[in-house]
Formats: structure tokens, C-alpha cells, sequence
């Protein structure tokens, strides 16, 4: 990864637009349309803080009773346990692995469902295709579920351009997803509008 502050780039572009707001209330437009009651485990790549990958799994897993993270980022790392600590998740047994999804070891024992939220910029296209072939063949139970959040506003654009990598195509993703035997339950767009005042 290049060497930039990635938590507080983070958070720098995270105060100019409504993601959270939007975030939230698209969560609740899910917890209408989709059941995520067998989830009990899961792993989530990329989470920097894990805020998201926290409030998603509040709303949408109530039987969620073990989350992985795996995150290469120390100062994200730092934020996500503390916000592990926050006891926003109770009754789930959560873990902190500080590494990229590359080198990751691998799960023990299946899990059922994995987060992959507006990290796969990060991955390598070759890299990302064998990743969705590990998902099904390795690393979930039967049934298990993938949620991928991609993000196509200026606050990735703006990472992308620092990290000098490419935007990801949404569709190419679920192309490839598809390609590795998975099919898609619920695709859900939503707009975030962005904000940069100048004085
Ligand atoms: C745009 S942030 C998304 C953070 C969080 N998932 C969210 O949606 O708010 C991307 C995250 O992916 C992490 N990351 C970058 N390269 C990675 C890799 N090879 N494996 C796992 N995570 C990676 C970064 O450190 C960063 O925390």
C-alpha cells in the first residue's frame, strides 16, 4: 500500500458528503428485503475502523456470534479495536487480524457470510477473481453469503488517485462474482451527495 495516513484521509473525506445518513437508511430499506437470520459468523476484509462493518452487522445479522476483521492499516487497526471495545456488538466474539486479505491465513471452520466493503479497489483484478473462487470453495459454509459495497463518489476517487489506482466497475465485479458460481440476491443503489464548501 502507498504510504499515506489512510485513517485520516479517511476520515477527511468522510465530513463532505451524507455517506453515513445514506448509509444508515439503506440498511433499513435491506432489513426489509433480506433475511441474514442464519448468519452467525463472518469475516470482513478492508474494514479500516469498521464502522460500517459494525452498523451493518447491528442491523442486518442479529445472530451474528463471531466476526474476524482483517485489516493492514495500523492506525485503522487501532480505531477498529477500540470500536470493537464500544461494546456495539454484544454477544459476538470478534478478532483483529492486522494483514491484507493476500497474505491472510484463511479462516479454521467456515464461516457464513463475508464484508468486502469498498476495499476491492485495493485487490488486484487476478487477485480479486481467485478471492471469489476462495469464497465459495474455502472460506463459506453452504449458503453463505458475500455483501460488497462499491463506491464510485469522489471520497474513492480521491483515495484511488493517491494510491494512483483504478476505479472498480460494479458490474464487472458481479460479472466475475457470477463467473465463481455465486448469484446475486439483492443489488441496492444509493446516491450520496457530496459537499465542498470554499471559503
Ligand atoms: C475505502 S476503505 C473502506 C473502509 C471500510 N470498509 C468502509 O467501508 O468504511 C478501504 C480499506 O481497505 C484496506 N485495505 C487496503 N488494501 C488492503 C488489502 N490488500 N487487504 C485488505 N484490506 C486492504 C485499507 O487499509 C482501508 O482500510
Amino acid at each position: 500500500m502507498a504510504d499515506v495516513n489512510y485513517r485520516q484521509l479517511v476520515l477527511d473525506i468522510g465530513k463532505h458528503d451524507n455517506y453515513a445518513v445514506v448509509f444508515r437508511s439503506t440498511l433499513e430499506d435491506m432489513a426489509a428485503k433480506v433475511d441474514f437470520s442464519h448468519v452467525k459468523s463472518c469475516v470482513a476484509f478492508g474494514t479500516g475502523g469498521g464502522e460500517r462493518e459494525i452498523e451493518f452487522a447491528r442491523r442486518l445479522l442479529p445472530n451474528l456470534r463471531s466476526f474476524t476483521a482483517v485489516e493492514p492499516d495500523p492506525e485503522s487497526v487501532r480505531a477498529l479495536r477500540a470500536n470493537f471495545q464500544d461494546g456495539k456488538l454484544p454477544g459476538v466474539e470478534t478478532s483483529v487480524v492486522e494483514t491484507t486479505l493476500e497474505s491472510w491465513s484463511g479462516v479454521q471452520k467456515h464461516v457464513d457470510a463475508v464484508l468486502l466493503f469498498d476495499m476491492l479497489l485495493h485487490i488486484h483484478i487476478t487477485d480479486r477473481k481467485a478471492l471469489f473462487q476462495k469464497l465459495i470453495t474455502q472460506y463459506l459454509s453452504y449458503g453463505g453469503v458475500v455483501a460488497i459495497i462499491s463506491s464510485t463518489s469522489s471520497f474513492t476517487r480521491v483515495i484511488l488517485e493517491r494510491l494512483g489506482m483504478s476505479q472498480v466497475v460494479y458490474d464487472n465485479l458481479e460479472g466475475d462474482m457470477v463467473d465463481a458460481g455465486f448469484h446475486v440476491v439483492l443489488k441496492q443503489d444509493y446516491e450520496v451527495v457530496e459537499t465542498y464548501l470554499t471559503l
